[in-house]
């Protein structure tokens, strides 16, 4: 049986799961959205996945609202706050993909101390995609590409993305009934098996998980060949 190593999620469903709480604010289902994060990761270190690559804040989410945009921002610095005693009990280490710069200093700096704090771990790797698109991942790596000046392989190409240190995405898996891939990891999907549920982010279970996992299991992956 084949076990996933880098298991990827496009978090989504949040405001549509707050409104039919009835709550008149969107931020309740981030909220909750971000125990769920919580959960997710203990329980993916559990099962003994690798890495768990999710989609907090996507290069497009900046057209929201800015009291929503606001609000992102100020949860993922609690979130890292709190999150770290979980992390070191759990030997989880905390990385980040996406353009960080763009991020308030103070933010920043959470992210920098929390990757400092954790970067000696083995266990979980997990891999926040923060102001993280795959078009804006592609062009920092080609303009890289241009001023390195050599021949681009694949290989060489790889090691300028901000995945540089993780494998390919086994299995990608995305919340809230949508079909698509909101400008998350292109390259490293290519050959991912496409997990899509109609359940809303802050309602996804872990048996929910766990079902995914045994249904990837059994899955031919033929990458181009034949069995
Ligand atoms: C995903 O939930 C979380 C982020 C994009 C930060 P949404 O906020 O997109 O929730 P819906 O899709 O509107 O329900
Ligand atoms: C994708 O969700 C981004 C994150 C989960 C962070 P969106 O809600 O932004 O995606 P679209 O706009 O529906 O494609
Ligand atoms: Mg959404």
């Amino acid at each position: 049986m084949q076990e996933a190593k880098h298991v990827a999620v496009i978090m989504d469903g949040n405001g549509r799961w707050a409104k039919k709480q009835g709550f008149k604010e969107r931020i309740k289902g981030h909220e909750v959205g971000a125990s769920k994060v919580r959960e997710l990761t203990i329980h993916a270190s559990n099962v003994g996945i690798k890495y768990l690559t999710l989609y907090a804040f996507s290069t497009e989410n900046w057209k929201r609202p800015k009291t929503e945009v606001n609000f992102l921002m100020t949860l993922m610095d609690r979130y890292l706050k709190n999150e770290l005693p979980l992390f070191l009990e759990n030997s989880v280490r905390f990385e980040t993909i996406g353009n960080i710069k763009a991020l308030s200093p103070k933010l920043q700096e959470r992210i920098a101390y929390t990757k400092e704090q954790t970067a000696h771990f083995e266990g979980l790797t997990q891999v926040l995609a923060i102001n993280y698109g795959s078009k804006d991942e592609i062009v920092r790596a080609v303009n890289e590409a241009v001023k390195i000046g050599d021949e681009v392989t694949q290989e060489s190409f790889n090691m300028l993305l901000d995945t540089k240190n993780f494998p390919d995405v086994d299995i990608l898996i995305r919340t809230g009934g949508d079909v698509r891939l909101s400008n998350y990891l292109l390259w490293q999907c290519a050959y991912s098996e496409l997990f899509f549920t109609p359940t809303l982010w802050p309602e996804f279970s872990m048996e929910e998980f766990d079902q995914i996992l045994q249904k990837f299991a059994k899955i031919e992956r033929r990458f181009g060949g034949v069995n």
